[in-house]
Formats: structure tokens, C-alpha cells, sequence
């Protein structure tokens, strides 16, 4: 076993807030970790700075064996070092080939004035990137729609289309954030056999999800956040038995709980029963 992701003390803080304080955690690669907590407990900006989003106040970010703390979101995504967004970031007008076709962005070899020229060099790398697209597309089940308006899609079918772009150059981890959001149950099972194909083909997953039926059954690990601070780290049936745990989801006293939806609640609580 070692570690893809090492993260040791990192902090942001947003003014007077703490967001992410003195968190420490190890990713093993080929490995699914799942990252969980209440709202507000400081997941998206963990994940924010591990792919380079946002800068980290303080603490260090280590990825295959490098110290990449200061490197930009671009090299940390040549680096294989991809994301999807809570909020899904698809280009509404482009077709979803297009949209997967983005995902190859920065792995073309071709040179700007070549591209210009549409030499047969830079239509073949076209042609090269709109089939792993397919492939990308195909994996996840959307081959079909490739040519459909992104906008056009239902919302499931977005959040694939997003997953597909995030995994078209085969990244070395993929950070996803509330992958389940707005799926339905059928949806949510097809995404935790998705999450394995995907960890089957290289691919290192770190799991931001509040959806319990598809963090427990997909993930090796999970780390606990709580006010930005990290809870708990153990096994799926570790998380579930442990107190602090379930003190800080189902105890009095948390007022980020009120953040959440009825239905959140539930998972919550059927995660901790
Ligand atoms: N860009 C920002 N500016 C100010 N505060 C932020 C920003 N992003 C997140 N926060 C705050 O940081 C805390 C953690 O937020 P977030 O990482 O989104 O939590 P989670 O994803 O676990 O729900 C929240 O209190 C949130 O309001
Ligand atoms: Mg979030």
C-alpha cells in the first residue's frame, strides 16, 4: 500500500473563518476514500484545494511523491489530477462530445500556429480526442447522446456527462464532489458501480457524498470533517460504529445541522443505524 495524496496541517481560512484547519490525511492510490460530513464542515474546500482551485493558507499537499502545494490547477490536471463541481460547470451550448472533448484539453501536442493551419496533424489529434470521447461517453452509457445539446440532457445525465469529462484522460485521482446530488435511487446504484469501473481502471477516487447508500458500499476508507477539522478516519463499518461520529450527525448542539435538508437527515441517520 502507499499513498497517492498526502495532505499534512493544511488550513484555509476565508477572513476570520476557518474553512479547513490543521487537516491531515492519506489518499492510498487505488483506493476509493470518502470524504463526509455535515454542510458547512469544509469538504468542498478541501477538495478546492487539492485540485488547485483555491490557494491553501497554510500545511502541504504531496501527490506521487511530489510536494505540489504551490503548483496551478493546470498542472495539477497534467499531472492527473482531476475534479467534477458540486455545482456541475458543463457548457450548456456545446454538444456533450464537446463537452468530453474539453476534458483532453492540454494533452494536444500541437503547437498554435498548426492548429490554425488545420494541418493533418492537428485533424488527426482531433480526430484522435472525439474518439477517446466516445470511449469516455460510452463508459459511462451516454454514447448515444453524444451529439445532443449539453442543456438538453436531464439533470442525471449532466452529472455523467461531467463525470465522463472529468475521466476522458485517464486522470491518476479524481476528485468528486456530490456525484449522487439529484440522482434518483436507480441513478445512485449505476453510479456506485460506475465509482468501481473507474477505480478497476486506474483511477485513484476521493468521494465528497452525503448519500450513504453510495459512500458506504464505494468506499475502501472515509475520512470524518467537522467544522473543518478532521473527525474521524477509519473503514466504512469503523465510520458507522463511531461515536464521535455519530454525536456530531445525530447530537444536539451542532448548528451547521440546521443546514440540512430533511431528506440529508434521514441519510444521516440510516448511515449511523
Ligand atoms: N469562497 C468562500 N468565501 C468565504 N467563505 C467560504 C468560501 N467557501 C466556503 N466558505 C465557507 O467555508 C465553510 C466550508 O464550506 P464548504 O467547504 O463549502 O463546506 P461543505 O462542502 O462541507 O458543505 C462554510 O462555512 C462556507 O460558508
Ligand atoms: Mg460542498
Amino acid at each position: 500500500m502507499s499513498a497517492l495524496l498526502v495532505i499534512g496541517g493544511l488550513t484555509r481560512r476565508f477572513g476570520g473563518l476557518v474553512a479547513v484547519r490543521d487537516v491531515a490525511m492519506e489518499v492510498e492510490a487505488g483506493s476509493v476514500h470518502g470524504l463526509i460530513g455535515p454542510n458547512g464542515a469544509g469538504k468542498t474546500t478541501l477538495l478546492n484545494l487539492i485540485s488547485g482551485h483555491i490557494p491553501s493558507s497554510s500545511g502541504r499537499i504531496g501527490f506521487a511523491g511530489g510536494d505540489i502545494t504551490r503548483w496551478s490547477v493546470d498542472r495539477r490536471a497534467r499531472a492527473g489530477i482531476r475534479r467534477t463541481f458540486q455545482n456541475l460547470k458543463l457548457f450548456r451550448d456545446m454538444t456533450v462530445l464537446e463537452n468530453v472533448m474539453v476534458g483532453m484539453h492540454g494533452e494536444t501536442h500541437c503547437e498554435i500556429w498548426r492548429a490554425l493551419l488545420r494541418t493533418r496533424t492537428q485533424q488527426a489529434e482531433e480526430a484522435a480526442i472525439a474518439e477517446r470521447a466516445r470511449e469516455a461517453l460510452d463508459f459511462v452509457g451516454l454514447l448515444s447522446l453524444a451529439d445532443t445539446r449539453a442543456d438538453d440532457l436531464p439533470y442525471g445525465s449532466q452529472r455523467l456527462v461531467e463525470i465522463a469529462r472529468a475521466t476522458v484522460a485517464r486522470p491518476k485521482l479524481l476528485l468528486l464532489d456530490e456525484p449522487a446530488a439529484g440522482l434518483n435511487g436507480v441513478e445512485s446504484r449505476r453510479l456506485v458501480d460506475l465509482i468501481r469501473a473507474i477505480r478497476s481502471g486506474g483511477t485513484t477516487i476521493l468521494l465528497v457524498e452525503h448519500h450513504m447508500d453510495v459512500v458506504m458500499p464505494s468506499c475502501d476508507r472515509i475520512t470524518v470533517l467537522n467544522y473543518g477539522q478532521r473527525l474521524a478516519n477509519g473503514t466504512p463499518a469503523e465510520i458507522r460504529a463511531h461515536p464521535e461520529v455519530i454525536k456530531a450527525y445525530l447530537g444536539g448542539g451542532l448548528k451547521r445541522r440546521e443546514t440540512r435538508t430533511p431528506k440529508q437527515k434521514a441519510e444521516l441517520l440510516h448511515a449511523a443505524s
